[in-house]
């Protein structure tokens, strides 16, 4: 709740005590002449959606516009209605609004003040408009800005990647699968990995934005107006790309808030892989890399300890995202058409999965700013878990062994490595390896080694230090 938020002053009485009775609201007589302290701060939404004032002004300023245009209200009367919606606008902005849930939402909220401020010509605004497709033309509004935001903070974070694997990108670390050892891999190639997945979310979001920029102003309660209103006048004005076409659509789609917390779950879904990954990557078992200090925690007992409790808060949080997902699925699946209360809670299902992945984008470009690879660590482990044994059968391939066989031979030279306690196939003599497979010659010896792998990828990308250093170039120059 906002700080300059009126609560309700008494305890709600129970049935048989008195009841007080909340502010009368014109619009709700009926209800508030029976209804408590306690109906009140139940059907409420001031409490969060004061979110939405910004834009809940804009689109006021809008269809004031509009009605003037139309011919609905005078330009005197319109110039007083942006005048007191400016005023509003600035005491919002500077604090000195009083919220009062009395008001019941933002919408309420803001008219009351300008019919408090002007008069006469403030109960002429919502001519032709209800709040039911004020709140769905604020909330994609909201959506539209929020989504902006989201890919600035997506493109940071790809740059930290692409920052990183320019600076370290070439240290050389094996690749897993199943998390076992499989093959040798350019650090850079891995960070990218998170680059790409970011990029399908920025994707994914302008996708979004597209379904999100139509507007359902104009659409009324239910079934629109017998009003001479303009509908493009005000989506031109907003700067949405059309007009929902089927009012009882319009102000009860909410399919835009479904699709954008779908969004932000997968967001939060590759950043807590991402930060799974890198968890394990700085255990002193793995001690891939180095996470900054101020992106751990100590221990209050164990004096030794680095944690990394914000990677582990980037995980756990995520969870919690898909609940919201849940939720506003859970929310829409059983309202008939077309406006129903149940809508009031997407919004703080909305929210919180907003802020969740907000503040998640931002702290995960610093910590990936703030990492460093430990490349000497990586390469004392490095001839482990025969990263080279694919190429050795490549290398066969190219030989002219059948791919199969080359896989049988090779598999047979790990095992005798490992019953003979061989750290890696280089160090296994020639004789032995010839034995195994008279293709092998004494060139094999330029193919072994994870140094040499990466040097010898060769398709499109895979993870050698050609194509590192390729598709740096493409991030960077996408970038620019
Ligand atoms: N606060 C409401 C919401 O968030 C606004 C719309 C209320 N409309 C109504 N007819 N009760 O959905």
């Amino acid at each position: 709740m906002p700080m300059n938020m009126r609560k309700p002053s008494g305890k709600a009485k129970s049935s048989s005590g008195e009841k007080q009775k909340p502010a009368a609201k014109s619009w709700q007589a009926r209800i508030s002449a029976e209804a408590g302290v306690l109906a009140e701060r139940f059907v409420e939404s001031l409490s969060f959606d004061t979110r939405l004032a910004e834009h809940d002004i804009t689109g006021s300023l809008a269809h004031a516009d509009m009605l003037a245009a139309v011919g609905l209200i005078t330009a005197d009367e319109c110039a007083q209605i942006r005048r007191g919606l400016e005023e509003i606008r600035a005491d919002i902005r500077n604090g000195r609004f009083k919220f009062d849930i009395a008001q019941e939402d933002i919408h309420m909220a803001v008219e009351a003040d300008l019919i408090r401020r002007i008069g006469d010509a403030g109960r002429k605004l919502h001519t032709g408009r209800s709040r039911n497709d004020q709140v769905a033309l604020d909330v994609r509004l909201w959506c539209r800005s929020a989504i902006d935001a989201l890919i600035v903070l997506i493109r940071d974070l790809q740059k930290a990647f692409v920052e990183l694997a320019t600076a370290q990108g070439r240290v050389v670390m094996p690749a897993f699968t199943h998390l076992q050892r499989a093959q040798p891999i350019a650090f850079g190639h891995e960070l990218l990995a998170y680059v790409e997945m970011l990029e399908r979310d920025a994707d994914r979001l302008r996708d979004c934005r597209r379904r999100t920029n139509i507007s359902p102003l104009g659409s009324g309660a239910v079934a629109g107006s017998t009003l001479p209103i303009s509908r493009t006048h005000t989506a031109d004005i907003l700067g949405f790309t059309g007009v929902a076409a089927n009012s009882l659509d319009a102000v009860s789609d909410r399919d835009f808030v479904a699709e954008l917390v779908f969004d932000l779950s997968m967001t939060a879904m590759h950043l807590s892989r991402w930060a799974e990954q890198w968890i394990i990557y700085s255990s002193t078992e793995f001690d891939f890399i180095r996470l900054a200090d101020s992106y751990t925690t100590g221990s209050s007992m164990m004096p030794q300890k680095r944690n990394p409790d914000m990677l582990e808060l980037i995980r756990g949080k995520t969870g919690g995202v898909y609940g919201q997902l849940m939720a506003v699925l859970a929310m829409l699946k059983g309202q008939p058409l077309a406006y129903n209360r149940d809508m009031q809670e997407d919004k703080r299902w909305l929210f919180s999965a907003y802020d969740t992945v907000e503040a998640c984008l931002a702290i995960s470009a610093e910590i990936v700013r703030t990492t460093v690879a430990r490349p000497e660590s990586i390469a004392r482990r490095l001839d482990e878990g025969f990263l080279d044994a694919t190429v050795l059968a490549e290398y066969l391939v190219k030989k002219g062994v059948a791919f199969r066989t080359a896989h049988q031979v090779v598999g047979a030279l790990v095992a005798r490595c490992e019953r003979e306690n061989i750290r890696a196939l280089a160090d296994l003599p020639l004789a032995a390896m010839q034995e195994a497979c008279p293709a092998i010659d004494t060139d094999v010896r330029s193919v072994l080694g994870p140094d040499r792998v990466v040097r010898a990828y060769q398709s499109f990308g895979a993870g050698g230090l050609k194509q590192l250093d390729r598709q740096l170039r493409h991030w960077r120059k996408k970038f620019a």
